[in-house]
């Protein structure tokens, strides 16, 4: 398998407006990271995806973007930006952008250009269509609730926004507007950054047929996606960019890549393709919905997530890189989600999901708090929310008379993107030691229990563990190389897997339930030599059967690890 700096690498995301907040106003900003830098050099992270810095309306928190090659105020400024580069970099760390270019913000100079009028020469920067006899071009439903159309009087035309209304669509039949893309991607490769994490990228290239999608039940809208992910044009679009910028720098690129099978990602990250690295895969994390898509209170279930998980190591094997991932800023917190976030077991269960996903093939990202167990924040009352997903969600599910006030409340409790981006959780003065201002969305109350103070100074924290886990792929080629082969694939709470490298077999055992659980142990691993790597009880020793502690994880190597790695 060919060697490469981002298949070795662990991967840390930064949400900034949550991270750090260096100057009071309640806002995380970029001064704030680098304050942190040292701290990511601790825990033994090589690369930082940052969530976007960009200038911006902050309709969806930096994903709607006003100009591409400036900083958002309240983050900093480019000289605040530089210096974090620079301080990154004097430290080993890489640092990935977030690109996000399937639309801008309504407030972006094209966008301003575009609604003038017809003939503007920014015109077809962006989608416009035609209405259908008073009614919108198509039926399809937004990202964030309502109709993927707005009308604009001025024109007197619907241009097309997946998302918000102020992110509208950036055309990409346009051979214009993707020369600018270009154009701006290269002025920050030139600046020094070492990659991109590409939003919604699958969504680029619309099926120009403009079709109406399905109504599914009591939906309100029908949808459109097929028309729009995965589209007729996306690979080679990814291909003009990787010919015109990507290939001519040593960058580490990840698409953000909703609904793909494994079939697609092949498409996206094969190693033959020049396109991607490699792409986010959802599977594993799209709730069980109905009708109302993430609106649901269901937990994840075992089964089906074991079998996706496998199946995406299996299928990717030798052919594309798979990225690892159990939450980022859009999903709840791992550990609430995949684990069990009451005090008995929240450290335990966090460090067996640690455990399970680190040592898949495939590149980690950690999402900033999950190195400390952080957990959902379940607020009581919908004022207390401030994403525009689930804000939006809240008033339309409820105002239609679809979902109760009470029920989605609980849906939110369970899936609202806010769970994720409570303020990072540093130490246990005011705000979490997060900013000295009134923060901009609540502090979870646990972080008298949960901070990063305490874990650093407990040795036998989840941030320590954590840094073990990294440590160990740095050592050990295996972590990184090792062909991966599942084990007790019906087991219906542990999940088992074992990876070989040249003469070396390592066993990961993860035992997803509460409960104590039993599982038969592969002879190689009851020899004298079979050694522990890693684990969180203080089991040293193998039996043939095993019986496992709830939420209990270990590696274990044969023939035994050396210090140097093998
Ligand atoms: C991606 C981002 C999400 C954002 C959306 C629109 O899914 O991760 O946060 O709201 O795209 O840009």
């Amino acid at each position: 398998m060919n060697k490469a700096w981002w298949k070795e690498a662990v991967v840390y995301q930064i949400y900034p407006r949550s991270f750090h907040d260096s100057n009071g106003d309640g806002v995380g900003d970029i001064k704030g990271i680098t304050q942190k830098l040292d701290y990511l050099q601790e825990l033994g992270i090589d690369v930082i995806w940052l969530s976007p810095v960009y200038e911006s309306p902050m309709d969806d928190n930096g994903y709607d973007i006003s100009d591409y090659m400036a900083i958002y105020s309240q983050f900093g400024t480019m000289e605040d930006f530089d210096e974090m580069l620079g301080e990154a970099h004097k430290r080993g760390i890489k640092l990935v952008m977030d690109l996000v270019v399937n639309h801008s913000s309504d407030e972006h100079r094209w966008f301003l250009e575009s609604r003038k009028a017809k003939d503007n020469p920014y015109r077809d920067f962006y989608i416009w269509k035609e209405g259908r006899q008073g009614k919108e071009p198509t039926n399809w439903g937004a990202m964030f609730g309502g109709s993927t159309w707005e009308w604009d009087e001025q024109t007197q035309m619907y241009y097309l926004h997946l998302f918000s209304r102020k992110q509208p669509d950036l055309n990409w039949e346009n051979e214009a507007l993707r020369r600018e893309i270009y154009r701006m991607m290269t002025w920050w490769c030139d600046k020094g950054v070492d990659g991109f994490r590409m939003d919604v990228i699958n969504m680029i290239s619309k099926d120009q047929r403009y079709l109406d999608g399905e109504k599914r039940g009591a939906a309100l809208y029908g949808d459109g996606s097929p028309s729009f992910m995965n589209g007729p044009r996306v690979h080679e679009y990814l291909q003009e960019m990787n010919r015109e910028v990507l290939s001519k720098y040593d960058l580490m690129t990840v698409g953000e890549t909703p609904a793909v099978s494994t079939e697609e990602a092949k498409r996206y990250a094969g190693a033959d393709r020049g396109e991607l690295n490699m792409v986010f895969q959802f599977e594993h994390v799209d709730p069980e919905g109905g009708e109302f898509g993430k609106w649901t209170t269901k937990r994840y279930r075992f089964s089906k997530f074991k079998e996706i998980m496998i199946r995406w190591q299996e299928e990717l094997a030798g052919k594309a890189w798979n990225s690892l991932f159990l939450g980022n800023h859009d999903q709840p917190r791992s550990v609430s989600r995949f684990g069990n976030d009451t005090p008995e077991f929240r450290e335990q269960s966090a460090k067996m999901l640690a455990t399970f996903l680190h040592m898949l093939q495939g590149t980690p990202y950690v999402y900033q708090g999950e190195e400390l167990g952080m957990t959902n924040i379940y607020f009581q009352d919908i004022s207390q929310y401030r994403d525009i997903e689930s804000l939006q969600y809240y008033k339309e599910l409820t105002e239609a008379g679809l979902l109760s006030k009470e029920h989605m409340m609980a849906c939110l409790a369970q899936y609202s993107r806010d769970n994720a981006r409570t303020p990072m959780q540093w130490d246990s003065s005011r705000n979490a030691g997060f900013s000295q201002g009134e923060p901009w969305l609540e502090v979870n109350p646990n972080y008298l229990e949960i901070n990063a103070e305490d874990q650093l100074s407990r040795e036998n924290s989840v941030f320590n563990y954590y840094k073990k886990l990294i440590s160990l792929r740095k050592v050990h080629p295996i972590v990184t190389y090792g062909s991966f082969c599942a084990l007790a694939p019906e087991h219906p709470a542990v999940f088992a897997y074992m990876r070989e490298l040249g003469g070396q077999s390592w066993l990961v055992v993860c035992n997803f339930a509460a409960d104590l659980e039993t599982i038969e142990i592969p002879k190689r691993f009851l020899a004298p030599d079979s050694q522990l790597v890693i684990g969180n009880t203080e089991r040293t020793s193998l039996t043939p059967s095993v019986e496992l502690a709830p939420y209990e994880a270990f590696v274990f190597s044969s023939p035994a690890v050396t210090e140097a790695g093998v």
